[in-house]
């Protein structure tokens, strides 16, 4: 299974859900690898070599970048889960990646802006189904507030309701320190003892993995 997660955003959360995903499923006895495919931001690749200089168990990853198709395809066969980290731009690497996944997980930061960007995402999105009709598109929300009095979930879901191609997970990442600790630590929330982040990735992964 190819899962890329993407957006031609920067800083909404692709790496932080691309490897608390990939400990998940390894928790669980997949085999998993990590494709960081940003020529710039090396949020993955560190990630994974903080954690194994911390002696924690080993989470493959390989730096890819230009066209991702073939590799992974072929990595598709090695391994259950391939787990693309994209760049935070619209990219070949993001674009290549769409016509080989079986899904492709959105983080969206409920805020306004954010939003605003979807529409140019969906159209991608839609061109790469016409290489690969399969492709299933699941959008996250994350760094949702926790305060309760807080709107912005109910608003972000009316307004992504007008992209029916975008299937909005049930599933929310809320704004947490345990994913800010988590991405220097080498660690995924699930090894770590914010039970609800934990709670929040496990769910996620169910989410992704009986769609
Ligand atoms: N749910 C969250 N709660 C708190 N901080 C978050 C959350 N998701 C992401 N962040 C923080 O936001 C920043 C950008 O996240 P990152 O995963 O690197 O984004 P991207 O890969 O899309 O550029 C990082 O500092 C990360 O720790
Ligand atoms: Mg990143």
């Amino acid at each position: 299974m190819i899962i890329l997660v993407a957006h031609q955003k920067g800083g909404v959360g692709k790496s932080t859900v691309a490897v608390n995903v990939a400990v998940e499923l390894s928790a669980r006895g997949k085999d998993v690898i990590i494709v960081e495919a940003d020529p710039t931001v090396h949020t993955s690749s560190n990630w994974a070599k903080d954690r194994e200089e911390a002696g924690h168990s080993p989470i493959q990853t390989v730096q890819k970048t230009g066209n991702l198709r073939a590799t992974l395809l072929d990595l598709d066969n090695k391994y259950d889960v391939v787990l693309v980290d994209a760049p935070g731009k619209d990219s070949s690497e993001m674009r290549t990646a769409m016509t080989a996944a079986d899904m492709i997980l959105v983080p969206i930061q409920p805020t306004q802006p954010d939003l605003d960007t979807t529409q140019g995402l969906v159209i991608t999105i839609n061109q790469a189904k016409d290489f690969n009709p399969d492709l299933k598109a699941l959008a996250v929300l994350n760094r949702v507030p926790t305060n309760v009095f807080s709107d912005s979930v109910r608003e972000a879901r009316s307004y992504l309701s007008e992209f029916p191609e975008l299937r909005v997970a049930q599933t929310r990442l809320h704004e947490r320190k345990a994913y800010q600790n988590s991405l220097s630590e080498g660690l995924g929330v699930v090894e770590m003892k914010d039970g609800k982040a934990r709670a929040e990735i496990q769910l996620l992964t169910e989410e992704v993995l009986t769609w």
